[in-house]
């Protein structure tokens, strides 16, 4: 299932980013507040329990968190901002880091690095990379994910090409995916159109 956030401020937000005037400090703080924007509609079905507290006026049962417990996982590089600004959300959430690049000419993931929470299987995990492009990255993160024991795995990104959602429904089809927006298509080289261009380079300032 793909759940497009189409609310105002996430949509404002995304046109800056998308703006090719747009400069490495406001991309990257506009990156983390999508990312929490977000989160906010990726987690709305996290389990809560009653809590019985006393307020300053009364006694009663209140909602917390409860059920399983969360990691929020990054893609290398540009998920990094994404995991890092949704730690503000959830503090007690472990995090995970998997190292991918795409090699630019044959356009395949190419892993270097990859350290989970050794618990992952019993946690609710958010996978983080802001460009569904092919697919080709975020479909071998979350077979890595599934390897480690992970059962229960929300892929977050800031744009998509259909692409790259055909090829997440294909080989992860209990994956589902919350995006702020589906463009139009894939280029001759793989990049999102209209998209926001390379979106490593844009946060971390490379070229
Ligand atoms: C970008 C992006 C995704 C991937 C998407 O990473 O951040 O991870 O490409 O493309 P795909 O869906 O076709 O696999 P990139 O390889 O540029 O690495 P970086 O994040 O380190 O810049
Ligand atoms: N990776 C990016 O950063 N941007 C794209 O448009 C495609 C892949």
């Amino acid at each position: 299932m793909v759940t497009v956030v189409s609310h105002p401020l996430v949509q404002h937000k995304l046109s800056i980013m998308r703006d090719e005037r747009t400069g490495v400090k406001e991309f990257r703080e506009l990156a983390g507040e999508l990312s929490l924007l977000l989160a906010y509609e990726a987690m709305r079905d996290l389990e809560t329990e009653p809590l019985r507290l006393r307020t300053p006026i009364q006694e009663g049962d209140f909602p917390v968190l409860s059920g399983r417990k969360l990691a929020l996982v990054a893609i290398l590089r540009a998920g990094l901002i994404m995991a890092e600004s949704m730690v503000t959300l959830v503090p007690a959430a472990k995090v995970g880091h998997i190292g991918l690049y795409r090699d630019p000419q044959t356009l395949q993931p190419v892993a270097y690095y990859n350290k989970l929470p050794s618990d992952i299987a019993e946690r609710r995990v958010f996978l983080t990379d802001p460009m569904l492009a092919t697919g080709g990255s975020a479909s071998v993160a979350i077979q890595s994910l599934k390897d480690a024991g992970a059962t229960s795995i929300k892929l977050m990104s800031i744009l998509a090409a259909p692409e790259g959602i055909a090829v997440i429904e294909r080989d992860h089809p209990d994956v589902n995916i919350v995006v702020a927006a589906v463009d139009e298509q894939l280029n001759a080289h793989g990049y999102i159109v209209p998209g926001l261009g390379d979106a490593g380079d844009r946060i971390y300032g490379t070229k």
